[in-house]
């Protein structure tokens, strides 16, 4: 190229004004005033107006007044003042103009797609399609830069606090528990498989056993699992480890560390203490073990007002074991219809396989309607005063024999609540630490217990005996990290001991050999001096859509995949030739042989 830039299309303002500089970039804009040629050009740093006078420069006046939507193009010209009326006091570059005296086209553009102005013009499809474009746009040129700023935020938190960044293989043992592993063929070995790691779990247990006592690393993870809009089958972690240390060194780094991230991205001063509240409570008041705290309607205990109830419905709930919780939404009373509670049943019927949704109405002092006639006036009376019901309030009811499914229907339906009525404040930040979480939870799928967090997680000391008498009640010595509602980070306290792994793994429903096959390179390492040892990691990129106040994890990530892990850019995944396949011993069943080309 001829014309290489001077300054970028962000940068020139009144005190350049005379100065002769060359800008090159994108056309944003392209406008005809009368055959004075206005163009805006873009690059990632801003926008400049230039301008072609048929006057001066006839001819390239010309030629720019035939060039389109994100031509890429360099200008030579003079800095100039913008006319009094024409000053943009929004764009950094407002006060002036490039008087243009030179042209260059770089590169001409096809018909746009959608435009990069107006990401709205192209469905999310199609802007994944050409996703090259869409990182064009003055979102995902943000999130990207916020993102750039959040990796510089944690390495230099990290690394000036002693801990030291490795990088762990890509290709490793598929150990699955969890998720699904994505798996890699060996052509060397032939039949076996890599797996690509769902976290470097192992690696950073063996780092601690190395002598490594503070390690991190921003590393990609993949698990082939069910996608939703904060989940992508490779995501990033902010993977740390750290040894000789309790649950509470782990927490007050990972506080510090999102505080330091906050401050530096954003210049958000988040709480010095993040709140701690155990798993149980915030399964009992938010109904989630990830509970949003910018709002409140807490979850209310109803079993005594219930089992006293004419419902028999609720009755037998509880005779079964069951729980009955309800929620007051403040003053809506007159806005949620018939048909809007109905609507609101069916959601929770479908979604969460409850057998319905009771309500009452809070009117003329009272309450009314809804399973209200199941209950004296007295009782409906106790129900206002203890929850301080006002007039227009609604009260909606869950009972399940599955107490937790009972608990987890009233927090979804907190969330749904909050959303439609605009009840959640926006650009506030409300961290806390979510602890005590139960080691296991019973698998109906595998017919087994299965590690709540991961196997290597330690129980509480205090609960070791009941691993053998009622495993279901130890509760882990594991955290998570939520901010508004999402689940940031999530780590534990490991087991470091031979013995207590491999019990652990029993209880797993592993056989001792199986253990050995799966595991046996951590348990021979724990007979060598394994430190105590603990660690957490960042989901990065659900950092990032907080950070830049998106709920689409899509927007945080410069080639994501869809909800079906596709990239519809290059359409990955791909058949491939049949020669791949027989290097590595492979050969597909006829049902899913690609069509004969
Ligand atoms: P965990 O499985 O909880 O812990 O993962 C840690 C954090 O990673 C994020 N995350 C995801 N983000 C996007 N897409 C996904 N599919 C996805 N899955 C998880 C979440 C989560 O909190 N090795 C342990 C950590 C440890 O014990 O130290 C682990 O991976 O924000
Ligand atoms: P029924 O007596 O089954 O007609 O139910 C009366 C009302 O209670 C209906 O509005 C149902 O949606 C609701 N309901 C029934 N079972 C439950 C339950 N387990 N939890 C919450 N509401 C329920």
């Amino acid at each position: 190229m001829r014309l290489k830039r001077t300054h970028t299309c962000g940068e020139l303002t009144a005190e350049h004004i005379n100065q002769e500089v060359i800008l090159n970039g994108w056309i944003a804009t392209n406008r005809d005033h009368g055959g004075l040629i206005f163009i805006d050009l873009r690059d990632r740093y801003g926008k400049t107006q230039v301008t072609f006078s048929p006057e001066k420069v006839p001819e390239i006046a010309a030629d720019a007044k035939r060039l389109g939507l994100e031509d890429v193009i360099a200008v030579k010209g003079v800095v100039s003042p913008r006319p009094k009326g024409n000053i943009n006091s929004k764009m950094s570059t407002g006060e002036i103009e490039l008087d243009v005296t030179e042209l260059e086209v770089l590169s001409e553009s096809a018909p746009l797609p959608f435009l990069v102005s107006n990401r709205e013009s192209g469905s999310e499809e199609l802007r994944l399609e050409y996703r090259y474009l869409e990182l064009r746009t003055a979102e995902i040129q943000r999130s990207l830069a916020i993102r750039h700023k959040t990796y510089q935020a944690t390495r230099s938190y990290l690394a000036e606090r002693n801990f030291i960044e490795v990088e762990t293989p890509v290709l490793m043992k598929s150990t699955p528990e969890g998720a699904r592993d994505y798996l890699v063929p060996s052509r060397l070995h032939k039949g076996r498989f890599y797996a690509l790691p769902q976290s470097p779990q192992t690696y950073k247990q063996l780092l601690m056993i190395g002598g490594f006592d503070r390690y991190f690393q921003i590393v990609k993870c993949f698990r082939d699992e069910d996608l939703r809009a904060d989940r992508q089958p490779e995501f990033t972690q902010i993977d740390i480890e750290m040894s000789f240390v309790d649950q509470d060194d782990v927490l007050n780094l990972a506080q510090g560390l999102t505080r330091s991230i906050f401050k530096r991205v954003r210049g958000e001063e988040l709480p010095e203490e993040f709140p701690r509240m155990s798993y149980q409570e915030a399964m009992e008041t938010y109904g989630s073990d990830k509970p949003d705290v910018r709002f409140e309607m807490q979850l209310r205990e109803f079993a005594d007002f219930a089992s006293e109830s004419q419902f028999e419905g609720f009755k037998s709930v509880l005779a079964n074991g069951g729980r009955v919780k309800a929620i007051v939404a403040e003053n809506l009373a007159d806005k949620y219809s018939r048909k809007v509670i109905d609507g609101l049943t069916d959601w929770v019927k479908t979604y969460y396989g409850v057998k319905g949704l009771a309500f009452m109405k809070a009117e003329n002092g009272g309450l009314s309607g809804g399973i209200s006639k199941f209950f004296t006036d007295e009782q409906l009376a106790s129900i206002r005063k203890r929850w301080d019901v006002a007039d227009n309030d609604i009260l909606f009811f869950v009972a399940d024999e599955d107490g937790e499914r009972a608990l987890q229907t009233l927090g979804a339906l907190r969330l749904e609540i909050a959303r439609r009525e605009n009840l959640i404040p926006e650009n506030i930040f409300k961290p806390l630490f979510v602890l005590d979480f139960p080691l296991l939870e019973f698998g109906p799928d595998a017919g087994r217990y299965v590690a709540r967090h991961h196997p290597f997680t330690s129980p509480q000391l205090e609960d070791v005996p009941l691993m053998e008498s009622d495993p279901a009640k130890v509760r882990a010595r594991a955290y998570d990290l939520v901010i508004n509602g999402y689940e940031v980070a999530g780590g534990s306290i490991r087991i470091h001991q031979q013995a207590m792994q491999q019990q652990m793994f029993k209880l797993l429903g592993m056989s001792a050999e199986e253990a050995e096959r799966r595991f046996g390179f951590l348990l021979k390492a724990f007979q060598y001096g394994a430190p105590p040892h603990g660690g957490i990691a960042f989901g990065f990129d659900r950092l990032i859509m907080l950070l830049s106040g998106t709920e689409n994890i899509r927007d945080v990530i410069a080639f994501p995949k869809t909800t079906s892990a596709m990239s519809l850019m290059d359409e990955a995944p791909s058949f491939v030739d049949e020669k791949q396949l027989k290097e590595l011993h492979i050969r597909l069943s006829e049902d899913v042989k690609p069509a004969a080309e």
